[in-house]
């Protein structure tokens, strides 16, 4: 194991230490942000890596440790002083002002001012810049909201890469992104890098880690697990210092699904969004839904949940014609979806995890009306349980780490029990150990008679899960592979679009 650097060039952290309710969630840690250099930080959800970045950034104040930069003390207050030290945090979850626009959002707090107003055209100008640099095709006219996950995130790293910062912690910055993405996103910090910027990159895909870093940190419960020196160290030896075991996609046939078809979707389209989407998902049935990012998958899924509307088609729910107009319309067919943008579309975020998971279903999780607390507390062990999710029992579901987030959004709809449940993106941020954990949860679903439907950015993971595989391309179908033939390579000749060249896997 490599020594860790106490004193010298860089952003240097000593012992540093959290604690929450008495619980110490970061425990005497220490670590290295060196000039010219990247640190990749691995650990199981919940393992204090978020924390341990929030105490860099200026967002949490450490309980006990000490920082230093370039051997003066740096003790941040806040994010802003972290800012006038360079140090910038690039958030896992996206934290932007949806009614402002791009550059509104790239620029808050230092707007460009020209005779007592905003100097709209040089903030759009200079916003421009950014994203060209970036490789973003964004217009930073646009509103937040109106952009998908993806385009936000590239936002959120362009914000932070135009303070031209020394330091830069990227906090799995590619969860919600697509390959080409995050290609770019790897191209800036090898730039930065190259700049003599010294990054931290947390990342639950070991093989990012294991690209971009010259070493590695494993955190597990708080504890710094190892250090290594990125060539010195094999995929399987990181997994298992993170979660204590091996980890495969190995998921085995799925058990045969029923006869009995559930939902049936028929020419269903949106203007300018997709169209002519054709597939039945019987009782029991797992269906991925495989493509590129912006191949329309997340737009589809949107519109049987109500989220968005469907401009033609028809939706079969059991036998009947359904309309579906809004979220109550889906819920009430018996359709239910866990977001892939779990903050602004799933959680209460002020709310304990119980709540979270019964508050939607009391009625229907009683018995002759009255909802007893032993009744609702049943069921939260039992799905706490189910998927290990790991944090205190009584803290606001905000507090919790990002991939306990993830379980808990996923938890609310499995104590509803629905007919059709649509998971988009359903490990997003989620750890390797927990990702079995939240397969085997999906794959009992299916035997309990769901009809599910898988949309994921990760090949292996549609592919692993699914009976059938329904992979889009511009908005479009390009067929349904059964398992059998739904290799990798037959899902991406499907997956790309027609005129699209190599570069943009
Ligand atoms: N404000 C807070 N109050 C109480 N507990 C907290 C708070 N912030 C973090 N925690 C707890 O600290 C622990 C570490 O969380 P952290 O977010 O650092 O994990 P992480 O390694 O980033 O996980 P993930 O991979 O899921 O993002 C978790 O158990 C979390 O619930
Ligand atoms: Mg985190």
């Amino acid at each position: 194991m490599a020594a860790s650097p106490r004193t010298g060039a860089g952003l240097v952290c000593t012992g540093l230490t959290k604690q929450y309710g008495g619980v110490t969630v970061v425990n005497d840690i220490d670590i290295a942000l060196v000039p010219g250099r990247v640190v990749g930080l691995v650990g199981e959800n919940g393992a204090g890596k978020s924390t341990t970045s929030g105490m860099i950034a200026g967002l949490v104040q450490p309980d006990r440790g000490s920082m230093t930069i370039d051997g003066d003390p740096y003790e941040p207050r806040s994010p802003g002083d972290a800012l006038k030290a360079g140090v910038v945090l690039i958030h896992q979850e996206i934290r932007m002002v949806r009614e402002l626009t791009v550059a509104e959002n790239i620029f808050i707090g230092r707007l460009p001012m020209r005779g007592g107003r905003v100097d709209r055209a040089r903030m759009n100008e200079e916003a421009a810049d950014v994203l060209a640099r970036l490789g973003s095709r964004v217009d930073p006219r646009q509103r937040i909201d109106e952009l998908s996950i993806a385009a936000q995130q590239e936002i959120e790293i362009a914000r932070a890469l135009s303070r031209k910062p020394r330091f830069v912690i990227f906090d799995e910055p590619s969860a919600s992104l697509g390959k080409s993405e995050t290609a770019r996103v790897f191209d800036q910090i090898e730039a930065l890098k190259a700049g003599g910027a010294g990054i931290v990159y947390i990342s639950h895909r070991i093989e990012e880690i294991t690209r971009l870093s010259d070493a590695i940190v494993c955190l597990r419960d708080g504890h710094l697990a190892a250090r290594w020196d990125t060539g010195d160290v094999s995929r399987e030896a990181i997994v298992r210092a993170m979660v204590g075991r091996d980890f495969t996609y190995g998921h085995g046939t799925p058990p045969e699904a029923g006869n009995r078809t559930v939902i049936e979707v028929s020419g269903l389209g949106r203007t300018g969004a997709f169209e002519g989407i054709d597939f039945a998902v019987r009782a029991g049935e797992i269906l991925g839904v495989a493509g590129l990012v912006g191949a329309g998958r997340t737009e589809v899924v949107r519109t049987l949940a109500g989220a968005d509307r469907a401009t033609e088609g028809r939706i079969v729910v059991d036998g009947e014609d359904t309309v579906i107009r809004s979220p109550q319309d889906a819920i009430r067919a018996g359709i239910a979806m866990v977001p892939e943008d779990r903050k602004s579309q799933g959680l209460l975020l002020a709310r304990d995890s119980m709540d979270n998971m019964t508050l939607p279903w009391q009625r229907h999780l009683s018995r002759r009306g009255i909802v007893t607390r032993s009744a609702l507390t049943a069921t939260y062990r039992r799905f706490r349980e189910e998927l290990d999710i790991r944090g205190q029992a009584d803290v606001a579901v905000a507090h919790l780490s990002g991939g306990n987030q993830q379980k808990v959004l996923l938890a609310k709809w499995l104590v509803h029990q629905p007919k059709v449940l649509i998971l988009d993106e359903p490990t997003r941020g989620v750890d390797v150990g927990a990702k079995m954990t939240i397969y085997a949860a999906i794959r009992r679903l299916a035997e309990d008679g769901v009809a599910v439907i898988v949309v994921s950015s990760e090949l292996e993971e549609v592919l692993g899960l699914s009976h059938r595989v329904l992979v889009m391309a511009e908005g479009r179908p390009q067929g349904i592979l059964d398992r059998a033939d739904a290799t990798p390579e037959a899902v991406m000749r499907l997956a790309l679009p027609q005129h699209a060249d190599a570069t943009h896997i």
